[in-house]
């Protein structure tokens, strides 16, 4: 059941051109293809497979002459000439019934696509793999009065529309959209001086939601010319704002489809975290447009080529349009809290996995964020410049190809003339290392020593030591830096570096900007930590002082140690004293570690964590800061009042998180006083919703929420926040109720992935509640995912890695997971998907 990399095999057949004719009805629409085959010269054999799940055969022919194809497992075979040959086929699919989002499908009447990784089997008879690339024409015929596919527009009449695509692509960023839909437009002058035409379409009503994903789009175009000397390659670039969709978006050629949550964006029903996100994810599918869909994957197995590289554009992307170093520290966030969490649990794999059995189950933060941090190391290494090089050579040499990982690292050897043999570990060692740290100094010469070590992950105990960059600075007694950043580079399992002739023993500043993902351990005291936080130059690692300090406390609260309290509240004070440092800065430091983090820090300690001790600490820690800073806030908040109109700027967007990280602490001492003002001024979303989390946390949210859903029920995303915060805000023990009472709430269904995942995500996330010793948390959640399997596999399938860290916990909460995932794995006809899930976790 497993497919397998040693397994590859070139296409027996290669695909001249493809054209479609799609006749749209609800319930049975036609796909008429034909399909221009040529034997592939390196393939091993002649034997010719179609892809095709879902699909009914209504007649199909080679050269002309009507065939009785094999129906098999997955597709069809047929027998065919050994020579280039043309293949017709007309197929019936049903948009209506497709309640898995995969393929062509129906969202609140509107006919959309999606067809990564596997989806456009679900269309027609297909060699649905991406190293099969070919031209597409694609007509439409229907009575919606929008008609979009890939490419160009080169035809069109009453009822039909013709699309072009020039561009070789593999079948899966094949896009089809039709319906009732109107467009924001607007256009581009490439570097060149070609003009293109940009489109960006959404169901009516909502086109006061359209102008900044446009403005992203237009700056992640000139970017890319800019930074990458990319430019774009057809008439029109068109992005699609659908409702129902599972993932974020999709890069498929000329004609981007989006989530909603993705692209849709106004002051009034979007946050600032909401602004920035879609910033990035249009930014993101854009980029795509070069790494991905000119160069693509040979196979799935290399789906790091395009996700990694196109993270990693997309974040160097955001830094540039967000200065100031919070992004970094928002990346590493992410990172470790999505990451590093599954790289410690049953679910870690490599970034280049060995094998899979649903290929949707690998869309992971291993392959997308680790992916983007290990070409964020490789850069680091070669340096910009040669970074520059290497790209330009990948570009020039693979340009229309689908490639391996291994082709991106020769790109990096022949331009670079480095081997990377060991670096390649990185796309093969599945875990986190652990760095471990000891110094020394004889009075002149200080020395950093270095081991490295990584547990063992589920078929993989030898681990080989790694290519590590350690960025590291020295700071002096007075704070001064004393040794600028330098790349320390780590090969050896056990490894020293020397820096001589120094006038005192300095404070080093290791792992800079977060240079590797590595978890580093070093005994330090809480005074350096503060030393740090005060003085580094370094924005990550000034930040990551505060975290480390923030760690120490609540760790020891909770194994029942002394806490260095006073040392990280005075710490914080003198923070926030810091005008030098930006309101974002701030709010950053200001956060305290999530509760998840800390049950994996305990854990990796040898301590199980307690979920509800982890909590009732943060509460109490919480409410310590509060006390200790009750004489700043009131100046802290006045400070972060923005004086100007709205605008989603970086700027902006820090003084609001910092006035509500403010207000949060405020509620803790004035009962919710400030919040409720706030909720009943704030003119804006971020506030808005801040402030109704705040009266929630203060079990004063009945009004608000009430007020809230009034105002905004007719706007499925800002619905969207209304289920997720009462979720994430419940106290522990009734988190799962809450959830559950919100499944029974008219506006809540299933079927449609955000609000699915605003509940149950949301549930998840509330790591108290989900964690609760009475089970019923895990027992609500198995309970959904097992009613959402049979209608949406894949989201059911992700929901299921809320267990993933089930192995952390005490007897009874492992014996209640294994229960709920056993109860899973029994159901009826349980997916491809979800099983893969629910395997991989209970073998653990
Ligand atoms: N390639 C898309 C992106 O990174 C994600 C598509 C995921 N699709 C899936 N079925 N898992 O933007
Ligand atoms: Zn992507």
């Amino acid at each position: 059941q497993a497919i397998r990399l040693a397994d590859y095999a070139p296409p027996n057949w290669l695909v001249n051109e493809v054209q479609l004719t799609f006749r749209l009805a609800p319930r049975a629409t036609r796909v008429l293809s034909r399909i221009r085959f040529r034997p592939n010269p390196e393939a091993g054999g002649r034997a010719f497979f179609l892809h095709g799940e879902h699909l009914k055969l209504i007649r199909a022919s080679v050269d002309g002459a009507e065939i009785s194809p094999r129906l098999v497992d997955g597709g069809l075979e047929a027998d065919v000439p050994d020579a280039p040959f043309t293949w017709e086929a007309e197929v019936e699919i049903d948009p209506e019934a497709n309640t898995a989002l995969e393929g062509l499908y129906l969202s609140n009447g509107m006919y959309c696509t999606q067809c990564e990784a596997e989806g456009f089997r679900r269309i027609t008879f297909y060699p649905d793999r991406p190293d099969v690339m070919a031209p597409f024409t694609v007509r439409i015929e229907g009575p919606e009065p929008v008609l979009l596919s890939n490419g160009n527009p080169t035809a069109s009449g009453a009822g039909w529309a013709e699309w072009t695509d020039p561009w070789p692509k593999p079948a899966y960023l094949f896009a089809l959209v039709a319906g009732d839909l109107v467009a924001l437009e607007d256009s581009f002058t490439t570097m060149s001086g070609r003009e293109v035409t940009l489109k960006l379409w959404v169901r009516p009503g909502d086109e006061h939601k359209t102008e900044f994903a446009m403005e992203a789009l237009k700056k992640s175009m000139r970017w890319d010319e800019e930074v990458y000397g990319r430019e774009y390659d057809l008439d029109i670039f068109q992005i699609v704002a659908v409702s129902d969709f599972n993932m974020g978006a999709m890069e498929n050629k000329g004609l981007n489809i989006f989530n909603t949550s993705a692209v849709l964006a106004s002051p009034d029903t979007s946050t600032d975290a909401n602004f920035e996100r879609i910033e990035a994810i249009v930014a993101h599918e854009y980029f795509h447009n070069w790494t991905g869909n000119r160069i693509t994957c040979r196979d799935w197995f290399q789906l790091s080529l395009k996700e990694g590289l196109t993270v990693f554009r997309d974040q160097s992307f955001t830094a540039d349009m967000r200065p100031g170093g919070v992004s970094r520290i928002e990346d590493v966030m992410a990172l470790r809290g999505r990451q590093f969490r599954e790289d410690n649990g049953p679910l870690a794999h490599q970034v280049q996995p060995d094998s899979f059995v649903e290929i949707n189950n690998f869309y992971t933060a291993t392959i997308y964020e680790k992916g983007a941090e290990v070409i964020r190391m490789l850069k680091t290494l070669v340096g910009d410049a040669a970074y520059r090089d290497a790209l330009d050579l990948y570009f020039a040499r693979h340009d229309g190809e689908a490639c391996t990982i291994d082709d991106w690292l020769k790109v990096f050897e022949d331009a670079t003339g480095r081997d990377l043999a060991q670096f390649r570990l990185w796309y093969k060692q599945a875990g986190t290392p652990r760095l471990d740290v000891t110094e020394d100094w004889d009075g002149a010469n200080y020395t950093l020593t270095f081991r490295q070590h990584m547990p063992a992950t589920p078929g993989q105990n030898e681990k080989k030591p790694m290519v590590i960059p350690i960025a590291t600075g020295l700071l002096g007694p007075n704070g001064d830096e004393v040794v600028p950043t330098t790349v320390l580079e780590m090969t050896e399992a056990e490894q020293s570096f020397t820096f001589e002739g120094l006038a005192a023993r300095p404070v080093p500043s290791i792992l800079r900007g977060f240079s590797a993902p590595v978890i580093l351990n070093r005994e330090t005291s809480p005074e350096e930590r503060a030393f740090l936080l005060a003085h580094d130059t370094d924005p990550f690692n000034k930040w990551e002082a505060g975290r480390a300090l923030a760690k120490d406390v609540l760790i020891a609260m909770i194994t029942g140690e002394e806490p260095p309290l006073a040392a990280y509240l005075g710490a914080l004070a003198a923070m926030l004293r810091d005008e030098g440092q930006s309101p974002a800065f701030r709010a950053l430091a200001l956060r305290l570690p999530g509760e998840d983090d800390i049950a994996q820090t305990l854990f990796d300690a040898n301590v199980t964590p307690d979920p509800a001790r982890i909590h009732d600490a943060a509460e109490t820690l919480r409410q310590e800061v509060a006390e200790h800073l009750q004489d700043m806030l009131p100046r802290l908040a006045a400070e972060c009042v923005v004086a100007e109109p709205f605008a989603p700027t970086g700027e902006q967007a820090g003084q609001r998180a910092l006035a509500l990280e403010v207000l949060k602490l405020t509620t803790r001492l004035d009962g919710g006083k400030a919040a409720a003002a706030m909720f009943e001024s704030a003119g804006n979303m971020t506030l808005s919703l801040g402030a109704l989390g705040c009266l929630l946390d203060a079990e004063k949210g009945e009004d608000a929420l009430a007020a809230f859903a009034a105002k905004w029920q007719g706007d499925a995303l800002v619905m969207d926040k209304w289920f997720m915060m009462q979720v994430v805000h419940a106290a522990p023990e009734k988190a799962a109720a809450t959830a559950e009472a919100l499944t029974a709430h008219p506006a809540f269904n299933m079927k449609n992935p955000n609000r699915f995942r605003a509940v149950f995500g949301a549930l998840a996330m509330n790591a108290a509640g989900f964690h609760h010793a009475s089970g019923k948390g895990y027992d609500l959640l198995a309970d959904w995912i097992i009613r959402l399997d049979p209608l949406n596999p894949q989201i059911a399938a992700r929901m299921s890695s809320a267990f993933e860290t089930w192995k952390r916990y005490d007897a009874d909460r492992q014996a209640q997971i294994r229960a709920a995932l056993e109860r899973i794995k029994a159901s009826e006809n349980l997916s491809r998907d979800t099983g893969e899930m629910v395997g991989r976790i209970l073998a653990a």
